[in-house]
Parts: C-alpha cells; structure tokens; sequence
C-alpha cells in the first residue's frame, strides 16, 4: 500500500525549482569579477543544491510508493519505467554533487568549471525527469481519477461532436 498517497506531484515542485535555482547561482558564482558577490552566490547555490538534492530523494520515495498499487496498461507502464529511470540517474548524480560541493569545498569558493559542466548535466537530467512525470500524468492520464474532455464541433455536420481523450483515439457521437 502507498504510505504517501497523492504526496508525489506535490513534492517534485522541490527539486525542480531548488536546483535549477542552483544552477544560475553557482553559474555566477564562476563568472562573477567582485569575489564579495561571487562568495555569497556560491553560499546561496551550494544551498540551493543540497536542499534541492534531499527534496531529489523524497520526489523518489514519493515516486516509489505511487507506483506500489498502480494498476495501468503497458504503454503507461513503459513510461514510467523510462520515467523512474531518468529519476534514479539524476538523483544520483545530485547526491554526488550535492556532497562534492557540500562536504567537499568550501562552501564561499568558486566552483571548479568541471563541477560547473556535470552540474548543468545533472540540471537537464531533472528537466527531462519532470517531463517525463507530467507525459505519465497528461498523455496517459496516470494517477488522474477524472478526466475533463474537450469537445468541438465535427467539421461538415454540426451535429456532431469530437471528444478527446488523453491516451485514446477521438470519440465522435451525435447531439440531440
Ligand atoms: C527526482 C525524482 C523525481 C522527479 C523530479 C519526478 C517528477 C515528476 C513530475 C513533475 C510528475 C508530474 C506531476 C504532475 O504534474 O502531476 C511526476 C509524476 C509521476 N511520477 Fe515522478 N518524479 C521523480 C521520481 C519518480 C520515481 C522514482 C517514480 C517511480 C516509478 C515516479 C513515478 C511517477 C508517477 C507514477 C507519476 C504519475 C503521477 C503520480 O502518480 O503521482 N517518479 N513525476
């Protein structure tokens, strides 16, 4: 059973928004001349980063106990393995990354360019984790209990309408 019912799509906001906060931060913490400004964009971005990085692990423990009682068919469950394999990758490296420039530097220095290269790696491994977690939930509808269709008028008869799903073909049928 999920002990985290409905908590995932809550909790991804986290590692979204606080890593690719990071990213700019620690970018200019490289680039900045004044060394005053650069020491405290790297403060902000290595915190960013670790706080990013734990949110990273209870997006996957939240991920994890969705899909413990989710029955779905085999195009949606293809998707979320592809979906939970990015996620796994990605939060691995953030570990590696959040505990290199956490525990392993001063938290004020600059970041090494090579930091700076795995770390924007790192950033587009999350940016296509999260859109393969909404594909999962707005192309095949997983985890959505009722779905709102779109109706429109069907081209040459007026009397007829098209609704469409997500994850299946259009639907026609006739108004009265
Ligand atoms: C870094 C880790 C992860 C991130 C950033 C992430 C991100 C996302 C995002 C953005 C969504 C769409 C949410 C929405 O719009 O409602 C989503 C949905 C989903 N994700 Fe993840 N995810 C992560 C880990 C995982 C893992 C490890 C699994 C396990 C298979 C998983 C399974 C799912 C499922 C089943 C959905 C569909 C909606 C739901 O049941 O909550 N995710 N994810």
């Amino acid at each position: 059973m999920n002990p985290w019912p409905g908590w995932h799509p809550l909790v991804v906001h986290f590692p979204l928004a606080l890593v690719l906060t990071a990213v700019p931060l620690l970018l200019a913490a490289r680039l900045l001349r004044s060394d005053a400004l650069a020491s405290t964009a790297a403060v902000v971005g290595t915190w960013n980063l670790c706080l990013g990085t734990v949110a990273a692990v209870f997006a996957l423990a939240t991920g994890l106990g969705a899909v413990l009682d989710l029955r779905v068919g085999e195009t949606a469950r293809q998707a979320i393995s592809l979906h939970m394999k990015w996620a796994m990758f990605t939060s691995l490296v953030l570990v590696l990354l959040a505990v290199w420039r956490g525990a392993g530097t001063a938290p004020r220095s600059r970041p090494s360019w090579i930091f700076i290269i795995v770390l924007l790696m790192a950033a587009a491994a999350l940016v296509v984790t999260g859109y393969r977690g909404g594909e999962n939930v707005y192309e095949f509808g997983v985890g959505v209990k009722k779905i709102a269709v779109r109706a429109e008028p069907h081209g040459d008869r007026p009397s007829m309408r098209v609704a469409y799903c997500p994850g299946s073909s259009p639907v026609k049928y006739a108004i009265t």
